[in-house]
């Protein structure tokens, strides 16, 4: 039986499998394994270019991280008789080469920046999966959009017929929601992708370490540099589940109008049937379950983020164990974000919209009312709160015929008569035509086609600029990689 070989010295206390599976971070320690074979290379690198160990005990070292990097970690270092992943391999690598040499490992750092480094290792590999799932729903969206531009559909206030508007528009508006939350991982990889290796326990230490190079052989872009904050913060991660939870929420909204598009009395989109359950009792039923569970993953995330918030309220510099039990809701967060963007994808690219029964409805509610109130400021030099009055009046009594506005008038104002200013029931019907109100509203960022064949080429851009960013960003992750190998191989060679 293996023994855990940070325990050895300082205590003796036999503990109970029950006390070890408490303490451990093993279950969630899976998720960081690969990158502690990494940071362990790195480590011993550094440590025998600054001549702090010699070169052929790095050689032994780095040719047991090499084994276990190319045949995968064994199952035993899995084991909840290890407090951690990190006390694991280092204990297994003092089994298979000795204490002489597996000993040495650990010279000039601790778990604590050990732990702290993988995490942002494994974080910022997570969140360039998560922005290239963004972008894929995201292109989908836009390609959406194009094939609707044409697409007239009434737009909702209160979950009211509001104005017309276009499903381009619609779309769009989800695609520039998509878009900042793209751009908030963004801001935050740039947090995250720090190194905080070197601070050791929190003091750093004696050795004459060198920190650049441990980072520049991880990838990172610096170093998180005071050693004190280095271990203590988990702020980066918070950031990260902060973001996810807003992109969750945008998730969950657009989930709720694919559930609501899809009732018998909306009918403006049918879901692939593969997106669907049907009832065990009820044979006639077709459920949009994928939405359902999708809107309900983003409370878990919520969950994942304040449960992470409350772990780090309170905590006294530096590192304190707590910290152990807010990683699980990173990789959890993470998780359901990432698995709910992936279905999202197909959810919306496999939909078939119904244009005719949008277009049904796009001008019901008098829908197109604002435009006849604009149409009295426009041609009849009304102020705007007098025409809004006077159409308002109208709605009231029904309809929006020239006399039921004409008698509306009267009672707005004393002599206002529509139909003397040369008001005519033509000029109503033009004003209430739905396509009409709509080609008017061509300002930037507005439902006409003109102006949302624009967005559509400027979110295109937008598109191949964010692309170009996560190659950018995996390009130098896969380098630095690369690059660390080589040198362990090297040595070792
Ligand atoms: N398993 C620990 C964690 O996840 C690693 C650091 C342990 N450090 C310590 N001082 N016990 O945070």
């Amino acid at each position: 039986m293996r023994t855990d070989v940070v325990r050895l010295g300082r205590l003796s206390g036999e503990r109970t499998g029950e006390m070890m599976h408490f303490l451990s971070s093993m279950r969630s320690d899976r998720c960081i394994a690969d990158a502690d074979i990494l940071v362990d290379l790195a480590h011993v690198l550094m440590l025998e270019k600054q001549k702090i160990i010699d070169r052929d005990i790095a050689k032994q070292l780095l040719s047991a991280l090499l084994e276990l990097f190319d045949d995968g970690i064994p199952e035993e270092v899995f084991d909840d008789r290890f407090e951690d992943v990190h006390a694991g391999i280092e204990s297994l690598l003092i089994e298979s080469v000795g204490v002489d040499v597996g000993g040495r490992m650990h010279m000039g750092r601790s778990r604590n920046d050990e732990v702290a480094t993988c995490i942002r290792i494994k974080l910022r590999e997570e969140m360039l999966k998560q922005m290239s799932a963004l972008l894929r729903v995201r292109e989908v969206l836009v390609a959406l959009a194009e094939l609707h531009t044409g697409t007239v559909m009434p737009g909702f206030t209160h979950l009211q017929h509001a104005q017309p508007t276009t499903l381009a528009h619609h779309l769009l508006a989800y695609e520039q929601a998509f878009s900042r939350d793209f751009d908030r991982l963004k801001d935050a990889y740039v947090r995250v992708n720090q190194s905080p290796l070197g601070a050791a326990a929190f003091a750093s230490t004696g050795y004459p370490i060198n920190r650049e190079f441990t980072a520049s052989l991880l990838g990172f872009d610096g170093l998180v540099t005071n050693t004190m904050d280095a271990v203590a913060t988990r702020d980066f991660a918070l950031e990260t589940l902060a973001d996810i939870s807003i992109l969750m929420a945008n998730i969950s909204r657009l989930c709720e109008e694919l559930v609501i598009w899809s009732t018998s009395f909306v009918k403006f989109i049918a879901l692939d049937d593969a997106f669907c359950s049907t009832s065990s009792i009820m044979p006639q039923k077709k459920n949009p379950d994928t939405a359902e569970i999708m809107r309900a993953k983003s409370g878990s995330v919520f969950g994942a983020f304040a449960g992470a918030l409350l772990t780090v309220k309170g905590l006294p510099m530096s590192y304190n164990r707590d910290l152990q039990e807010l990683t699980p809701h990173i990789w959890r967060g993470m998780r359901d974000a990432k698995e709910s963007l992936r279905l999202l994808i197909d959810m919306l690219s496999s939909a078939s919209f119904d244009t005719e029964r949008m277009k049904e409805e796009a001008g019901k509610g008098f829908s197109t009312a604002t435009e006849l109130a604009d149409m009295l400021v426009r041609s009849y030099g009304l102020p705007f709160r007098t025409a809004h009055n006077i159409v308002g009046r109208a709605v009231q009594k029904g309809d929006l015929l020239l006399s039921t506005l004409e008698e509306a008038a009267h009672e707005v104002g004393e002599g206002i008569s529509l139909i003397s200013k040369g008001l005519t029931q033509q000029t109503i019907d033009e004003a209430l035509d739905v396509h009409y109100s709509i080609a008017l509203r061509k300002a930037p960022g507005g439902p006409a086609p003109f102006a949302t064949r624009i967005a559509i080429e400027e979110r295109k851009k937008q598109l191949d600029l964010d692309s170009q960013q996560i190659d950018q960003r995996l390009a130098k992750l896969s380098n630095a990689k690369e690059d660390l190998i080589t040198k362990a191989r090297r040595l070792v060679a």
